[in-house]
């Protein structure tokens, strides 16, 4: 397994690129599965969860090619063709190793009536049920049963109908299992308590491309009037807001300035004022945004939920930044059960942070120090590079395999701007 070595105090300055989002490039795959054509996704980012799901998508009969891209560039270009499906099951060795796998289940059923797909079971932050998954389809009609592990959803004669579905609260994969069984379906539907995540807006802007009927975008109400068919398309992938905030909160961090290129203000509204009440300038500039750190890192108080609130996804690399804060912060984590983990290896670095139930409160220390730490899941991966790279002295990352999920050629990115860091391999 990998490790990554940073050498810390180093303050982080100049242009560095945000490449295709990976909670959109998980969505848009799948949609191959709804035509017999071509559809042809551009900017996806070189993550292991990207490969992931292609071989998924492989198992299922879609052949996939990929444009070369230089060396030096980030994204690839990737051409899918489901010209007809050759299994309809995700077998529970992938799943199990990538959880988004579930979201071939709506297309799938939509496409070809049918589909078995494993349970994802639970994962490091927590129990995850798909339960919503499954009721958005009986909505429209789908019988589902469930033994050994596995879901099986069938069409009735005549494929999916259109219904009304109603999440009782918000499910980001829900949404999109329903976006994708809604298209072929006969009728209309009516998504109700849909998430608004951009990355549902980037799915939906996908399939209206491929000729899919969707109204209600950026809202918590989705209707989308079935077709007999979709077509292909062409369509580019939306640079990453968690990415983008995640080197953001390095700039910060580091008492740095870094232009984010591609990053997009307008799908990160809540992570821009939160580091702005830390104490950061951001400005615009021409294709993206410039984050500078501006004297002393104040304390927050954040609550994580649903778009346009405080994502989850950015509540490790907010708590990293906020160890060296001027006061105590207070984070509250509503989504996940168990998204904290990286809490006990900030505090081997120096961190005062002490966990209550759902809370974290983060006293400001003057410093933190390099150590060996542990990689858990992803975003506190990311928590755990942040914090080395103000560290004083070194810090190991161990088990960087979950950050290769969501981070495309990190070192390389922070290496430009001025980061000590390397990958070491332990052979
Ligand atoms: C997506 O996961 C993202 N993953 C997650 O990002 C992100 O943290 C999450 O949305 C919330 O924004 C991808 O897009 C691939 P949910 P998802 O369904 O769809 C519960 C990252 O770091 N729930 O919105 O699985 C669930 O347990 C990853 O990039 C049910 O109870 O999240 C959670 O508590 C981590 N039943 C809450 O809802 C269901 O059927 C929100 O989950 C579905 C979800």
């Amino acid at each position: 397994m990998d490790r990554i070595i940073i050498r810390g105090g180093k303050r982080l300055e100049g242009k560095l690129p945000i490449s295709g989002a990976k909670n959109a490039a998980l969505t848009l795959l799948p949609c191959a599965l709804l035509t017999d054509e071509p559809l042809t996704l551009r900017n996806l980012p070189r993550l292991a969860d990207v490969d992931s799901f292609g071989h998924l998508l492989n198992q299922l009969g879609v052949s996939t090619t990929v444009e070369g891209s230089r060396p030096d560039e980030f994204g690839r270009v990737m051409t899918l063709r489901a010209a007809s499906i050759s299994s309809t099951v995700a077998p529970y060795d992938i799943v199990r190793k990538m959880r988004a796998s579930i979201l071939v289940l709506g297309p799938l059923v939509a496409r070809g009536g049918e589909a078995t797909v494993s349970l994802p079971g639970g994962c490091a932050i927590g129990m995850r049920p798909v339960d919503l998954h499954l009721r958005a389809l009986e909505a429209l009609g789908a019988e589902l049963e469930i033994a050994s592990g596995y879901v099986r959803a069938t069409a009735p004669d005549g494929g999916l109908k259109g219904g009304t579905i109603r999440f009782p609260f918000v499910s980001v994969g829900a949404t999109e299992n329903a976006l994708m069984a809604a298209v072929l379906a006969k009728g209309t539907t009516v998504i109700e308590n849909a998430a608004r995540e951009p990355e549902i807006t980037d799915l939906a802007k996908c399939l209206i491309a491929m000729g899919a009927e969707i109204e209600g975008l950026r809202t918590d109400t989705l209707t989308v009037h079935g077709k007999e068919r979709l077509h292909g398309a062409t369509y580019s992938v939306m640079p990453d807001r968690i990415e983008a905030g995640s080197y953001a909160c390095a700039a910060m961090i580091t008492g740095g300035s870094l232009e984010l290129t591609g990053a997009r203000r307008e799908t990160m509204p809540s992570i821009v004022s939160g580091l702005e009440d830390a104490g950061g300038i951001i400005e615009d500039v021409p294709g993206g945004i410039r984050v500078s750190a501006d004297g002393a890192i104040r304390p927050l108080s954040i609550s994580t939920a649903p778009f346009p609130a405080f994502p989850t996804d950015m509540q490790a690399q907010f708590m990293a930044m906020l160890t060296l804060a001027k006061g105590t912060s207070l984070l509250t984590e509503t989504i996940f059960e168990n998204r904290y983990m990286h809490v006990p290896e900030l505090n081997r670095m120096g961190a005062d942070i002490e966990v209550r139930g759902r809370a974290a409160i983060v006293r400001g220390v003057e410093k933190i120090h390099g150590a060996p730490v542990m990689a858990t899941d992803l975003r506190a991966s990311m928590s755990l590079i942040l914090a080395g790279l103000a560290a004083e002295g070194e810090t190991q990352v161990a088990r960087v395999y979950h950050l290769d999920r969501g981070y495309e050629r990190l070192e390389e990115k922070l290496q430009a701007v001025g980061a000590d860091i390397e990958r070491a391999s332990d052979g």
